[in-house]
């Protein structure tokens, strides 16, 4: 694509900053009628339509009336291989898996069964309007593959990972320190910076991994610059019992991360719903990031998130859906469970915050916003089109609001994959809704 330019005309809204740190119109840019110039899969230019149009003689432009574009939504936590199981019933945590995850994670030893439903998860993100993602794979290094061959042709940014299991898990679904350390080292020689891929080195939780993995899973951290560590903390009461027994020697269930070097800048402890202000700490010290899965946690009775806590102790935060724990894949859908958490606290979840968990939050969380998260010029254009119109009520309701944070706020409220008229991956457009 030489020197490929094409410019989007909408209102267009994106994020500057945490609202919790700059306050909330300090913390988005905001164009009622707006341009966004995208040159070569990357945002050149943003501004207003008046004052760009001029320049943009002859370049193609795409209008979208009664829209608003934002950047991409980014989903920090989510496992692929548990689309098919999504809203499975009447268990918490440890049962759960037991009973409905670990028996569909065995189907992903075949790696057709793999690339099908790789294939459907990522239409399904981009449906929704998520164009990256920090995703869990299963034990099985073929279901990676799958997952990254799928990603790589639609050019998108995604972070990925083989499971590690060594331990208290069903014999089909476990590796052991050295397999799990090769079958690691494979794929990041194979993935690991290839076009848009990350590779994340993935302990499933500290129960199914000894010591000894853990130590490995550090290992791999020190020998590749770069990499990510993608794990699940403190989620279930009855789960985080089950690792003070397994690892007396540690402090909390941060510490058995943190002992083993798993914590650290790219680190991302899904959940983290039962922490004490010792962990937070450490968390923030580290440079580590958490996700706030909203509709998981609800879905599987795991508790309330404290983003507040998060917030005074200053620890990254990105937003996941977590499915198939989480019950949708829409982030739309996961900040309108974020605000109901917040009001079970006492607490509000302002508009343009619920914007930024879902945008340049989660992109910092990932320590990717130099890359993605807003339309500074240099990003790259991972952007979508999200229609006021989706619905009659969403239209009629939208028509009520005389705010853009009014707007924004229903919109999230009642906003779905409906809502997503348009996705784009690096410029390209990647789902177009029907109609
Ligand atoms: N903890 C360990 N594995 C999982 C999983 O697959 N989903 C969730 N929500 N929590 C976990
Ligand atoms: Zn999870």
């Amino acid at each position: 694509m030489p020197n490929h330019r094409h410019a989007y005309r909408a209102a267009i809204l994106h994020s500057l900053a945490d609202p919790a740190v700059v306050g909330s119109e300090a913390s988005y840019a905001y164009f009622e009628d707006g341009i966004l110039l995208v040159e070569d899969g990357h945002v050149r230019q943003l501004g207003h339509a008046a004052e760009l149009l001029p320049q943009l003689q002859g370049v193609a432009l795409t209008e979208y009336p009664d829209a608003l574009i934002t950047p991409g939504f980014i989903d920090s936590h989510i496992h692929y291989p548990q689309t098919g199981m999504i809203g499975a019933y009447g268990e918490q945590l440890l049962d759960w898996l037991n009973t409905y995850t670990f028996p569909t994670e065995m189907r992903f030893a075949d790696k057709a069964h793999a690339s099908e439903v790789a294939a459907i998860f990522l239409k399904e993100l981009l449906r929704n309007g998520t164009t990256t993602a920090l995703v869990f794979a299963s034990v099985h290094k073929q279901s990676v593959d799958a997952f990254f061959e799928a990603a790589e042709a639609l050019n998108l940014r995604m972070i990925a990972g083989k499971v590690l299991m060594d331990r208290n898990a069903p014999e089909a679904l476990t590796d052991t320190v050295e397999s799990g350390y090769a079958d690691s080292r494979e794929l990041i020689e194979r993935w690991h910076g290839k076009g848009r891929l990350h590779y994340a080195v993935t302990p499933r939780f500290a129960p199914t991994s000894t010591p000894a993995q853990l130590a490995m899973a550090g290992q791999l951290l020190r020998e590749y610059p770069e990499l990510y560590l993608h794990t699940h903390l403190s989620e279930n009461r009855q789960e985080i019992e089950w690792v003070k027994a397994l690892f007396p020697e540690s402090s909390d269930y941060l510490d058995v991360y943190h002992q083993h070097r798993l914590t650290g800048p790219r680190s991302v402890f899904a959940h983290a719903v039962h922490l004490c202000d010792a962990q937070c700490r450490r968390l923030a010290e580290t440079g580590s990031a958490v996700a706030f899965c909203p509709t998981s946690n609800l879905f599987l009775g795991s508790g309330l998130f404290d983003l507040r806590a998060m917030e005074r102790h200053g620890v990254r935060v990105g937003l996941g859906t977590d499915v198939g724990a989480g019950t949708s894949f829409s982030q739309l859908r996961s900040l309108s469970e974020a605000y109901k958490i917040m009001q079970l606290q006492g607490q509000k979840l302002d508009p343009f915050k619920s914007l930024y968990l879902a945008t340049l939050g989660s992109a910092q969380a990932l320590y990717l916003d130099e890359r993605i998260g807003n339309f500074a010029p240099g990003k790259e254009a991972d952007f979508v089109v999200l229609d006021y119109q989706a619905t009659p009520l969403i239209r009629y309701r939208l028509q009520q609001s005389a705010s853009l944070a009014e707007r924004l706020f229903a919109l999230i409220t009642l906003g779905d994959d409906r809502v997503v008229k348009e996705t784009f991956a690096a410029g390209r457009s990647v789902h177009r809704r029907d109609g």
